[in-house]
């Protein structure tokens, strides 16, 4: 059964949405009220959890496979969350010419074919990292942004993070392209969703893509009141490591992060920290560290591929130290999924789900401060 939030019953034509990249159908999720007409992953995994959790018509394959006949009907938005490793900040930054990263382009190769088709959707949403805002020098940011404006779109952008929403760091970049239609738009950046690196981003831009820019205005969400020991599973569901197990992986915290276990342990209370394990360099040695942050936020979720990608619960109680892997359930909790949501049984490919995923109030908060009101002329219902 679908799970998506009904607001569609009052709107006679509801927007209908095409969803590349769909994954686990976050996007979806978040776009409350729209009518997926078409939506496309390549990944097998991903699709079987997508129809697990929502109606309609979902593609497995290369997106590079699709023709515009593919795609039904006339489309008012199409999303777009291409892959990002070949952008991200962590990754090698080949860029969007690279392997994966470039299926965007498979992605507009689709766009342009539906303008010569006259069905061009008016609204077009690009998600991606934000080392997409400096990835080849500022170029890939100019050349996605100099396409949109080319092709008559008016574009903007905004860095939202989740955490404004979630108690999950997780700052993301989304291109907002609209045309023959408007949106709310304020004269200069303010706000927090028009961070510096944005604002430097926009100012390393051609004057011809300039041109076509829009600062758009979206509210500012009420204060977040949820923090990460409100999305844990109880203590006695879940799996805790071994003492010696905890012991080991506590010996991989440096002098900082170990007096910052040590403060919270020694205060008595009930605290928790989310963890991961990085690599650093330490005078020019390369050291597996376990990192901790105590601020009532998880650390951006990643997908599993290696060990040190997954993230750990630390929960500092009655001055004991008890660790354990956080589970798919709590990952798709700080992604703003709702627990009816079917996740995959396998812990691994949960949080694989997650980890690639857009967080759904973001979604929300953009669809109804944005693309609602410019697509339907009217703000969205409280
Ligand atoms: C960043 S994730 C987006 C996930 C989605 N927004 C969600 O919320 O679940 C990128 C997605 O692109 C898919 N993908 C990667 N390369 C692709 C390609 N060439 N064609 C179609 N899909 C592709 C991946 O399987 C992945 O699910």
């Amino acid at each position: 059964m679908p799970i998506r939030p009904a607001r569609a019953a009052t709107v006679p034509e509801a927007p209908g949405v095409y969803e590349f990249f769909a994954g686990g159908g976050l996007a979806g999720l978040g776009l409350a009220g729209f009518r997926t007409l078409f939506a496309n992953d390549i990944d097998a995994a991903k699709v079987a959890s997508w129809r697990a959790n929502h109606s309609g018509l979902i593609h497995q394959g290369d997106v590079w496979t699709l023709e515009t006949l593919d795609l039904p009907g006339r489309a008012d938005l199409a999303w777009a969350s291409s892959p990002c490793q070949d952008v991200s900040l962590a990754g090698a930054r080949a860029g969007l010419a690279a392997r994966r990263s470039g299926a965007f382009w498979g992605f507009w190769r689709l766009m342009q074919g539906l303008d010569a088709e006259g069905r061009g959707p008016p609204a077009i949403v690009i998600e991606n990292v934000t080392g997409l805002l400096t990835s080849g020098a500022g170029a890939d940011f100019a050349t996605v942004c100099a396409a949109l404006v080319e092709a008559g779109y008016r574009v903007g952008a905004l860095e939202m993070d989740a955490a404004l929403w979630l108690p999950q760091s997780r700052p993301r970049l989304f291109i907002v392209a609209l045309r023959g239609i408007e949106g709310v738009e304020q004269a200069g950046p303010s706000g927090p969703f028009h961070s510096p690196r944005l604002v430097a981003a926009h100012a390393r831009l051609p004057d011809a893509v300039r041109t076509g820019w829009a600062w758009w205005s979206l509210p500012v969400p009420p204060r977040r009141n949820l923090d990460l020991a409100a999305m844990l599973e109880p203590d006695a569901a879940v799996d805790w490591l071994s003492a010696h197990q905890t012991e080991a992986l506590l010996a991989l915290a440096g002098p900082l992060h170990r007096a910052r276990l040590e403060a919270a342990r020694a205060s008595g209370e009930r605290r928790v920290a989310a963890a991961y394990r990085r690599v650093r360099m330490e005078a020019g040695v390369k050291m597996q560290r376990l990192e901790l942050r105590l601020d009532g936020l998880a650390g951006c979720l990643r997908t599993p591929a290696g060990g040190s990608s997954r993230q750990y619960v630390i929960v500092c109680d009655d001055s004991s130290v008890r660790a354990r892997r956080l589970a798919g359930r709590e990952a798709a909790r700080l992604m703003g999924v709702p627990d009816s949501y079917r996740l995959p049984v396998a812990e691994t490919a949960a949080l694989k789900l997650m980890g690639d995923a857009v967080a759904v109030p973001v979604v929300r908060a953009l669809s109804d401060g944005l693309l609602w009101p410019a697509l339907t002329g009217r703000r969205a219902a409280a």
